[in-house]
């Protein structure tokens, strides 16, 4: 789907001692950019200014935070370059996540500057970040930011990151105002859903994390690997589809206090939420907002509901989110007691094993993959939307934040968000690992984000 058709962030492999290929770095920014370039080419020129989620930037911010983010972590912190213009790598430094509108408007930049400054900086940063890819001594051992190759691991993987921002945010732009790619079909939209199964994942020990020294590369909140007793419990072996949330907002499920902690009620009372922001009622029906226009709900697609939403689905129907312990005894246990990297076994993510590395636009109806399902029997696990956790986002006992980006996590180990895992539609495939974890806050709704239901094993 998403333009680019080379891996895009594919992650530098190991040559002879060295952590970083030169020339793999290179193709992999260069097939980055062309992926984002995509992306705002498909966007009409008023676009630009457009801020299609208030609690963030607007789309122009994207467009200088990429390269910019390039600039300040490989070329300034890592080599002691001087840079390329400080005011913008100031301004583009780095994005806002406010509580609310309230907050977000404290965040506001008051006028960001006409286009062609933003692009004479992106060009002029990326030929210095590819130069640098190309002969400077970007693994040195000399500083911790390039050691092992952390700083041009740390820009590629946050490019691919920013991918997936981009798509949920242009999600929120008017149709009229992107091109629809020629192709483009939400398929699977009318599919009936899978019937819905749980399966029992018996107590065992599930190993959070990576290590540091066999890993080429982590994000800091993945270390250390550690082991966590999780005890048996049931858990759902598809995603709550679309359809299975309708019944929930059809039985009064947004009216019912019962159903949602006091603080879920409050954000659902104040930003007015009776379903989720995914859907649209037109005339007494229901539909999708599909990335390039209006879909009739598609019943067997995950439904992409809030961290609050989920919960209160999950409750009413007498059952709750997994941990993220429970999450990976679900993926990536097996009744022999070994752990798999994925939840299909071993073998690298392709697109028969999930919904990701942008192959569609939109969501697959749940249980499309059976080359992905876990040895368990539950589809979906990787892919088609990030799994809701019950698990608040922390770091691991023995944290340490990393040197090329160290607000990465630990500015947002708040209580206030909540560990996602999997991947999405729009995750890259170099961020398909076990020990990935992403993280949103529990009312916000525009993450590419779906859930399924566990509850403890009687
Ligand atoms: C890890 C996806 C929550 O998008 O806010 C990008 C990634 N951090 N730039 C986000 C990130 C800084 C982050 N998430
Ligand atoms: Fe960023």
């Amino acid at each position: 789907m998403a333009a680019g058709r080379e891996s895009a962030a594919a992650p530098p492999r190991p040559a002879n001692g060295s952590v970083i290929d030169r020339g793999q770095a290179v193709r992999a920014y260069r097939a980055n950019r062309e992926r984002t370039r995509a992306l705002f080419e498909m966007l009409a020129p008023e676009a630009y200014y457009e801020r299609p989620i208030p609690l963030r930037h607007p789309v122009v911010f994207y467009d200088g935070h990429i390269p910019a983010f390039a600039v300040n972590a490989l070329l300034k912190k890592g080599l002691g370059h001087p840079g390329i213009d400080n005011d913008l790598e100031a301004l583009f430094a780095r994005g806002i996540d406010p509580a609310d509108r309230k907050a977000a408007a404290a965040s506001d930049i008051e006028a960001w500057p006409p286009r062609g400054v933003v692009r004479r900086f992106v060009e002029r940063a990326d030929e210095a970040v590819l130069a640098a890819l190309a002969s400077d001594d970007i693994e040195s051992g000399r500083n911790a930011v390039l050691r092992r190759g952390q700083g041009v691991f740390t820009i590629l993987e946050h490019e691919a990151m920013h991918q997936e921002t981009l798509l949920y945010m242009l999600r929120r732009l008017a149709p009229e105002m992107k091109k629809r790619p020629q192709g483009y079909a939400p398929n699977g939209a009318a599919a009936r859903p899978p019937e819905q199964r749980r399966v029992l994942v018996p107590a065992g020990r599930a190993t959070l994390g990576a290590q540091a020294e066999a890993a080429p590369f982590g994000w800091d909140n993945e270390f250390p690997s550690h082991g966590v007793d999780v005890s048996a419990f049931t858990i759902d072996v598809h995603n709550a589809t679309n359809a299975a949330f309708l019944e929930f907002v059809e039985a009064g499920g947004y009216e019912n206090a019962a159903l949602w902690t006091p603080a879920a009620w409050r954000r659902k009372n104040e930003a007015g939420r009776a379903h989720p922001l995914f859907w649209e009622r037109i005339g007494g029906r229901w539909f999708w907002r599909g990335m390039f226009g209006r879909v009739p709900l598609p019943p067997a697609w995950p439904v992409y509901a809030t961290h609050d939403e989920a919960s209160a689905f999950a409750r009413w129907r007498g059952m709750r989110l997994p941990s993220e312990a429970e999450y990976h005894r679900a993926a990536f246990g097996a009744p022999d007691g070994s752990e798999r990297a994925y939840p299909w076994g071993g073998a690298p993510p392709d697109e028969t094993r999930g919904n990701f590395d942008f192959h569609r636009w939109e969501p697959a109806p749940a249980g499309s993959y059976p080359g992905g399902v876990s040895a368990w029997g539950a589809h979906d696990l990787m892919g088609n939307g990030w799994e809701w956790t019950s698990t608040p986002f922390d770091g691991f006992p023995g944290f340490a934040a990393m040197a090329s980006y160290p607000e990465y996590s630990a500015d947002f180990f708040d209580g206030r968000h909540y560990v996602v895992k999997g991947a999405s539609p729009a995750t890259a495939r170099p961020l398909l690992r076990r020990s990935f974890r992403n993280w949103f806050r529990p009312h916000y709704p525009y993450a590419y984000a779906a859930f399924r239901c566990a509850a403890d094993a009687r």
